[in-house]
Formats: C-alpha cells, structure tokens, sequence
C-alpha cells in the first residue's frame, strides 16, 4: 500500500520544487499537494508532473479546520510537509494579521487534523520554516539552532510561533516532528514579489530596480532545489523532535547581487555593458529591516549529510534563463493584483 503524505503549499515557489522530487523520486508515496491557490500559488508550477499516478491536488485553505478534519480523515497521512505560508515581509508589514491566521492558526489547524487522524508517534509533521525566526545579526557570527528567537517582522513572528506550536504537539501530545530553518531560496518559479524575481522583470521592462535603503543588507542565498533535497533528508531521517538549519554558506550584500544580476542580464539581453545599472534607484528602507542573516548548516550537514549541490554562479545563471524562456509564466503571474501590489508598494514607476 503506498502512504499518503500531504504537502502543504505544494503550488509556491518551494513547494513545486518538493512536490516535484517527492513525485518523480518515490513512487511509493501518494503526494497530495494541499493548497488554496492564493496569489503566490499558481498550478502552471506543477504542469510537467499533473498526470503523474501518486500525484493529487487539494484545493484546500488551511485556515478551514473543519475541511482540513475531512481531508486528513480520507488520507489518513503517514506524514505532512508544510509549506503552505503567507512569505513575503513586506506583505506583512501592511497586512500583519494574514499572516496570523494562515502561518499560525492554519499550522495548529494542521497539527490538529494530524492529531486526530494520523499515527503521529511514528508518523512525521515537519514545519519548513525560516532563519528570519532569529532576528537578525551584526558583521559576525551566524544563526545556529541554539540561538534564541528574536523575530522582527510580523512575518518572522508569525514563523516563530508556528515553530513553538509544532515544538509544543511534539512536548505535550508526543507528536513525531521536526523543523527546519532555511536561509533565502532562489531559483525558478519564484514569486516577483521577491527581491531577484521582481529584479529580472524589472530589469526586462525597463523598470527602476528598487533597492532598499543603501542596499547594505545582507541575505545567505541557497538554489531552492538543494533546498528540496535538505527537505527530503530531514524528512526522512532527521531526529524526531529536532531542528535543523539549512543554509548556503553564500551570503550577498543586496546591492553587489543586483550589480551582479544587472551585469548578466546586459549580456544576455545584448545590452551595452553598465546600462541596465542605470535603473537601480534606491528607495525608502523597509521598516525594521533584518541587516545580516547567515547561517550554520553544520548539524545538517554532520548529521544527515546534506551539502548545497549546485555553486552560486550556475544556480544563478540557471535561474535567470528560467525567467527569459519563461516569459508566458511572468506575464501570467504579474497580471491583475499583482499590478495592484505593486502599485501601492513602488508606485507607478
Ligand atoms: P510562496 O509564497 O511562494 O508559496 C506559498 C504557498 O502556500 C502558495 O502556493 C499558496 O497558495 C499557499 N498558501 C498560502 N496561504 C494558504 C492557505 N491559507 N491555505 C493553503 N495554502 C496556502 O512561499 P515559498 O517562498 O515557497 O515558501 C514556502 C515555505 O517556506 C513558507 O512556509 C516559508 O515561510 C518557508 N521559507 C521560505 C523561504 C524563501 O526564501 N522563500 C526561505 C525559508 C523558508
Ligand atoms: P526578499 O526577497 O523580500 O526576502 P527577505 O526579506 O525575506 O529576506 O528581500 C531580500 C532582500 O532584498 C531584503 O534585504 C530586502 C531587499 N529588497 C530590496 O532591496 N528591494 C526590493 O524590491 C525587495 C523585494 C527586497
């Protein structure tokens, strides 16, 4: 009998890239990707595996705890990964309380379901999480799994409460789980709400390129595939109970990565070198703006083995040919109320 494992969030940026290797490298395990398709969720993702047997789709919120009651009930999960989120900072510096009631109410809704309908001692809950939970850190030093949360945006608090509730089914209820905090992702299908996405499209369109305060803030970026597979090891072999940091030991200074991201796209657009540089305007600081995440992946790395698998220079490039040949998917996602979005967030410009 093949188990039934459900995804949470599986139509996102991550998501498609878990729900993808789950699919393709476990024929054994029903993968049922459980998502509300919000503006971040989008089933193109996924159109390559959509006919594959062990795949399912659940159209399904995860703030609904009564539907999620009736889905866990049918599947009955050996085990859930969830990805499902509100994710984008800026997002919840306007609109704090979406991030209330799908990070934190939707996790607990989740642990619930699980709860009530799965073997949760030797079944698995893992929360993907993030290292925006620890606040942020000065020139030295990196998060590891001891250093205590200090989340400073309602984003990161949102995450930081969903971890301490999973923490809490595992101490009270003795619920198998485990979580993982990873530094930032980038790679194909990502929103262009974040910083390299909306930075690619703005930079095809001629559009300024937004960065924040004096660009000095620095971000450890992981390609979102070796996220994926980080994913798979913990889930299988990670210490119930546990946390594990991921992270890709490559950390940017904002300004130098959109210099870096200007430089490729000249080539590559055949433009004269330097002038898609020209566009970078820089615009008011986001409040409460982490200055350094960096991570420790030792324990993962130690311990489960896991190691980034693709350098920084091909992901990237990898990367931005994933968005020049994929214009339809930009043009599709960048419709309606992202128009919006972006309206309220940069202006016209
Ligand atoms: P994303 O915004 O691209 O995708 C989120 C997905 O969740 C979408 O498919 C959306 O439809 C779904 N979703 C949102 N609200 C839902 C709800 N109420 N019910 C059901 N589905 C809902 O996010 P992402 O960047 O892929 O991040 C996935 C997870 O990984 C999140 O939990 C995030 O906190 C975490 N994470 C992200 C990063 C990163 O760099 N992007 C880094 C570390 C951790
Ligand atoms: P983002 O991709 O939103 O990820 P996070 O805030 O979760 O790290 O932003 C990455 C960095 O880029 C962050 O320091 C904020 C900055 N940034 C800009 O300078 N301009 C932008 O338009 C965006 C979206 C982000």
């Amino acid at each position: 009998m093949p188990q039934n494992i459900i995804i949470t969030g599986g139509a996102g940026f991550i998501g498609s890239h878990v729900v993808r290797l789950f699919v393709n490298k476990y024929p054994n395990y029903n993968i049922v990707n459980l998502d509300s398709l919000t503006y971040a969720g989008n089933l193109e993702n996924l159109k390559d595996i959509a006919e594959k047997s062990n795949y399912f789709f659940e159209k399904a919120d995860i703030r609904d705890a009564d539907l999620l009651q009736s889905l866990f009930e049918k599947y009955k999960p050996a085990g859930v990964i969830h990805l499902a989120a509100e994710s984008h900072v800026d997002r919840s510096i306007s609109n704090p309380i979406e991030f209330v009631t799908t990070n934190v109410v939707g996790t607990v809704n989740l642990l619930n379901a699980f709860r009530a309908h799965s073997d949760m001692q030797n079944g698995r809950f893992y929360h993907v999480s993030t290292d925006e939970v620890y606040g942020t850190l000065g020139d030295e030093g990196k998060f590891t799994e001891t250093t205590p949360y200090s989340p400073n945006s309602p984003y990161s608090a949102s995450k930081a409460a969903s971890d301490h509730f999973v923490r809490a089914y595992h101490e009270t209820y003795k619920m198998s789980v485990v979580i993982s905090n990873c530094s930032n992702n980038y790679g194909s299908h990502h929103f262009p709400e974040k910083l390299i996405p909306l930075m690619i499209n703005n930079i095809k369109n001629n559009k300024s390129l937004p960065v924040y305060g004096k660009g000095e803030n620095i971000r450890d970026w992981l390609f979102v595939e070796d996220h994926a597979l980080a994913i798979d090891i913990i889930f299988h072999n990670g210490r119930n109970g546990e946390t594990y940091n991921i992270g890709g030991n490559n950390e940017w200074k904002n300004i130098d990565l959109v210099k870096k991201l200007c430089e490729i796209m000249d080539r590559k657009l055949g433009r004269a070198a330097g002038e898609s540089e020209k566009l970078i305007t820089y615009v008011t600081d986001r409040a409460g703006h982490d200055f350094r995440y960096a991570i420790d992946a030792s324990k993962l790395m130690n311990e489960l083995g896991w190691a980034p698998t693709v350098a920084f220079d091909e992901g990237f490039e990898k990367t931005i040919d994933w968005y020049l040949a994929n214009e339809e998917w930009l043009t599709n996602v960048t419709s309606g109320a992202y128009k919006h979005y972006y309206a309220d967030m940069y202006g016209a410009g």
